[in-house]
């Protein structure tokens, strides 16, 4: 078992792969909408505090978990706790949601990136592009097997040289990228009013509701509560130091989301002259204002293209570690190869991300507590089962196993230099503040309050 299984080669490679899982769609599209909506400033505030509390005691518990056990979520729970080997089902439940959607999704950032490469910047930036495409039957499907595809073939090359490597490549391009497409929007004329509303605290914002959205964000973000940190961590080598691979993977995710910010917040606050309406948009923030935004940019065409390439690349790698941790699952349980574990879990995505996907067209008279097809996986994974799934894996190592299982793990190489924080972080505070997630986040879905 333990031979068979793959492992980076290399700390970078670790801290890439755990990167590329944590950046992605969340970072670009979803942190920097909740940014403007939240305050600004005083958002960004509170988020850099909960990453390096919050987000740190949770990483490094999951990384431990692994690394100690060398196995994936349910292997790796029952050879702590046999009692709580029912959180590694849980956990495991999670990428099997997650993937299929995440799929259909990063399907449409393959169709508007050809749209802008062929120059079709125009067509992205009507009001109704988003809407007919997404409603249609064969290209929505089209795009996101092409988007499974990819994934999977890196899934197949297995740890090391798939994963790895991808990852190696992607992930300093994605940074270049980033960067180049933040300059140029903040140094567009009248950018500065943007960068002032998003960098400046607005503490009239400030309210509980700001510090749960954040932390809520935090955890997607960061790929937490779902197993895969769990695997990667199985994958780690032993005398790679842990403490310091989780502040490089928190700071990786962290300058990202900022970024994005920076790219997307000032020039679609100069695009709508200030109405912060404009910013609140959510999902179609990205596929339908943005394009308008670049329709209207000179060289709006190329930034467009180059901008869904980014984004591309950010969703595959957080995609290929959900399959990853997918094909995992059904190897340590079936104990089948890597080519044929990957086949079974690439049908399973095929079949129901299409499902997913025909939900916006022929399928969209279904609906699942008022929620699409989409946002009901959306919010059972991420608003029920992951603070559920966190706030087990506190208990456990808190309460149950004990948190020394942890830290012995950490200060294999090297002092764990926050150990009693971390206790503290472990035992209370991360699991009353998952709480207060969970629960203000069914409240809101079932209407009780309102944000
Ligand atoms: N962390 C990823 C992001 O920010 C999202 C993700 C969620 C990735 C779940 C993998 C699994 O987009």
């Amino acid at each position: 078992m333990e031979k068979k299984r793959g492992s980076f080669s290399s700390k970078m490679g670790f801290v890439l792969a755990a990167a590329g899982s944590a950046v992605g769609l969340g970072n670009i599209w979803r942190f920097p909408y909740l940014a403007a909506k939240y305050g600004g400033g005083i958002f960004l505030l509170i988020y850099l505090i909960l990453t390096v509390t919050f987000g740190f005691t949770l990483m490094i518990t999951e990384i431990a978990i692994g690394r100690k056990t060398g196995l994936s979520a349910v292997g790796a729970f029952q050879a702590l706790d046999k009692r709580f080997k029912f959180v590694g089902y849980l956990a495991c439940l999670v990428p099997f949601i997650i993937t299929p959607y995440y799929c259909v999704i990063g399907g449409w950032v393959i169709k508007y990136f050809v749209t802008f490469l062929t120059g079709h910047v125009g067509d992205a930036a009507s009001d109704t592009y988003f809407t007919t495409f997404t409603s249609l039957t064969g290209s929505p499907l089209l795009w996101f097997t092409i988007y499974v595809l990819l994934t999977a073939i890196v899934v197949a090359f297995g740890v090391e040289r798939g994963i790895e490597t991808a990852s190696r490549v992607i992930m300093p391009i994605l940074l270049v990228l980033i960067v180049g497409v933040t300059i140029y929007s903040i140094t567009r004329p009248g950018a500065a009013e943007g960068v002032k509303y998003y960098l400046l605290p607005d503490f009239s914002k400030f309210s509980a509701t700001t510090v749960l959205a954040a932390m809520g964000q935090l955890f997607y973000s960061l790929s937490l509560a779902m197993g895969i940190m769990i695997t990667y961590g199985s994958y780690m080598k032993k005398d790679n130091p842990l403490e310091k691979s989780v502040r490089q993977i928190e700071i990786f995710d962290t300058c990202v989301a900022f970024l994005a910010g920076m790219m997307i917040v000032p020039s679609v606050f100069v695009f709508s002259g200030g109405n912060e309406e404009a910013l609140s948009k959510g999902p179609s923030l990205m596929f339908i204002t943005l394009p308008k935004v670049f329709d209207n940019m000179t060289l709006g065409g190329i930034i467009g293209a180059v901008f869904f390439l980014l984004v591309l690349f950010a969703a595959l790698t957080s995609s290929i570690s959900l399959m990853e941790t997918n094909v995992s699952i059904v190897r340590d349980k079936f104990g089948w190869d890597r080519g044929k574990g990957t086949v079974i879990v690439g049908i399973y995505v095929l079949l129901m991300g299409a499902v997913v996907s025909l939900g916006f067209g022929p399928l969209s008279f279904i609906k699942i507590l008022g929620f699409g097809i989409l946002d009901f996986f959306d919010f059972v994974s991420n608003s029920v089962l992951m603070p559920i799934v966190a706030i087990l894996t506190c208990v456990c190592i808190g309460f149950f196993v004990g948190t020394k299982t942890v830290e012995d793990e950490v200060e294999i190489n090297g002092k764990f230099k926050i150990k009693k924080f971390y206790r503290v972080m472990v035992k209370w505070v991360a699991p009353i503040c998952l709480v207060m997630i969970l629960v203000f986040a069914i409240s809101e879905a079932l209407g009780l309050i309102s944000v």
